[in-house]
Formats: structure tokens, C-alpha cells, sequence
């Protein structure tokens, strides 16, 4: 059980089948290294196969830094091959954090920079601190986004605004991330947390299955066309017409009553 095991870089707790996993770099403002990445990858494929876990909220340790991006003094040597391997894994790491059963919600309480932005994005949504701080800087340092940044941001905020900063490299912050859609909400850094968790525990109240294949339906939905993305909804529509959740939601409507939905 990852909450029972120690690691280096990042903490994981599960209470109330939702599981708080906070990157620990709080020297490097919690920015990602190949071994945090490592420590992320085997908690996120343990994590998808957990039925006690319905949400998964990621944030950063401290008060100042979500993720400050990927680790600069481990890519400044690297070579191209190196900078590929390490951006392949992130790249996987992401994408299953992105697709996993559970709902992913990005806490942001602080610097989401870089790879620290990217891994915000790879959650299905983001909750914000007052504090927190948001941008792709990779041309300041030669490089772009290289972890999904070019790819999710204009599929988050619009081809125009995205490429704005990217190429200007600005940092924003957590207001005006809101008013781009980057962010659902901005809360006092002292309520992030239970905001996060709030949303979680509400979105444990529904029917799992059925948020599962809605999660399913939009991200797959976004990476097709829309005749293809309608075609997969009326497949998982349909199938949700097999669940016990399906009779009990829409018969306990009928009855006045409150439903009572299952796990998955
Ligand atoms: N990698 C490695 N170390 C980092 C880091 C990073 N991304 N970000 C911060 N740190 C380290 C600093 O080197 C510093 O370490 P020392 O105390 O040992 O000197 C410590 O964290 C504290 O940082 P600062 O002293 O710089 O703190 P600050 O408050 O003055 O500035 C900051 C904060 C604006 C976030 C600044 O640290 C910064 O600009 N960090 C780099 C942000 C960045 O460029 N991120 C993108 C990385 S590239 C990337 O992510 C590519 C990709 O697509 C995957």
C-alpha cells in the first residue's frame, strides 16, 4: 500500500477514499527529478487499481510551491537522448495520472512552473491558492514545454493565449489563471485543501461508475472528432443502462426518495 510505504519525494495519505499526494522537494520548491518521477509513476499505477480510492488530489508540500517545473540541475547536463528518456517517462506518468478511474484534482498552492504546470494539467481539474503562481518559462532556458505543455495548455485556454505565454515565458497569477479557464476556483491557501476536498466528497456521493465513463468520454472525446467522440458517448451512455446505478438513480427520482449509488 503506497500510503503505507516510505518515499523519498513525495507523501501519499488516504483517508475517506481520497488520496492526498504531495510532492516533498520543499529544498528544489518541489520541482520534479527523474527519482520523484519514478516515486509518482508506481504511486499512480497503484493508485488506478485501488477500489478504497474514488479522488485523488495532487498538490505540493510548503506554502510557496506546488511544482517548480522539472528539475534544471538534473537536465542541464543531459543530453538529447537523456532530456527524451526523461521527458518520455513524464509523458507517461501524465497521461496515466490524466486517464486513471479516479478524479484527479490539481491543488495548486504555489508555483505550478514548467513540468509543475504541465502535471497540473494532466489532473481533470485545478483548484487554486491566492499565492499560486502559473507559466511555462522553458524558453527562458533554451528549451519548451516538453512534458505536455504544448499540447494540453491550448486544449485548456485556446491556441492564442497559450502560445502568448509560452512564447513570452510570463508567469500569472492564480486570478488571472481563473479568468482563462486554467483554474475552476481561487481559495485562501489555508482552505485549499478542504475546498479540494469538499468537491471530492461530493463527487464520491455520485454514481463511480458513471463518473468514471464521463471522465472517459471527455478526455477521449478531446483527442478525436466530434462524430468519433459522439459515437464512444452513445457506447458508454448505453452501457451505464446495465448498472444497478442506473435503476436505483433514476427509480429512487421516481419514488421522491434519495438514491443510494454504488462503488465501482
Ligand atoms: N529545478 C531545480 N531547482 C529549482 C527549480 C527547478 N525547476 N526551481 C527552483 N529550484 C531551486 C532553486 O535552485 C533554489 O535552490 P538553492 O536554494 O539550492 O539555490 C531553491 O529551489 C529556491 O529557489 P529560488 O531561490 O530561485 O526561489 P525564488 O523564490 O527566488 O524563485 C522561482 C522562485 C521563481 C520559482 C524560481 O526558483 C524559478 O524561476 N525556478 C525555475 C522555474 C522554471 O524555470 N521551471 C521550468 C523548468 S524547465 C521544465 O519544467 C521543462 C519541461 O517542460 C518539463
Amino acid at each position: 500500500m503506497v500510503e503505507e510505504k516510505k518515499f523519498e519525494n513525495v507523501l501519499v495519505s488516504v483517508e475517506d477514499e481520497i488520496a492526498l499526494v504531495t510532492i516533498n522537494r520543499p529544498k528544489a520548491l518541489n520541482a520534479l527529478n527523474s527519482a520523484t518521477l519514478k516515486e509518482l509513476k508506481e504511486i499512480v499505477e497503484e493508485i488506478e487499481t485501488r477500489k478504497d480510492i474514488k479522488v485523488v488530489i495532487v498538490t505540493g508540500s510548503g506554502e510557496k510551491s506546488f511544482v517548480a517545473g522539472a528539475d534544471i540541475s538534473e537536465m542541464v547536463s543531459a543530453t538529447p537522448v537523456q532530456g527524451k528518456v526523461m521527458a518520455a517517462y513524464a509523458h507517461y506518468v501524465f497521461t496515466k495520472l490524466e486517464n486513471i478511474p479516479q478524479v484527479v484534482i490539481a491543488a495548486v498552492n504555489g508555483f505550478a512552473l514548467g513540468g509543475g504546470c504541465e502535471f497540473a494539467m494532466s489532473a481533470d481539474f485545478r483548484y487554486a491558492s491566492e499565492n499560486a503562481k502559473f507559466g511555462q518559462p522553458e524558453v527562458n532556458l533554451g528549451v519548451i514545454p516538453g512534458w505536455g505543455g504544448t499540447q494540453r495548455l491550448p486544449r485548456l485556454i485556446g491556441k492564442g493565449r497559450a502560445k502568448e505565454l509560452i512564447y513570452t515565458a510570463d508567469l500569472i497569477n492564480a486570478e488571472e489563471a481563473y479568468r482563462i479557464g486554467l483554474v475552476n476556483k481561487v481559495v485562501p491557501l489555508a482552505d485549499l485543501i478542504s475546498t479540494a476536498k469538499a468537491t471530492a466528497k461530493k463527487i464520491i456521493s455520485k454514481g463511480s461508475y458513471a463518473v468514471t465513463l464521463a471522465k472517459n468520454c471527455v478526455n477521449t472525446g478531446l483527442d478525436v472528432d466530434l462524430a468519433s467522440g459522439s459515437k464512444y458517448e452513445l457506447e458508454a451512455f448505453s452501457l451505464l443502462f446495465s448498472t444497478d446505478d442506473k435503476k436505483e438513480g433514476m427509480g429512487a427520482f421516481l419514488e421522491k426518495r434519495p438514491a443510494k449509488l454504488t462503488d465501482f
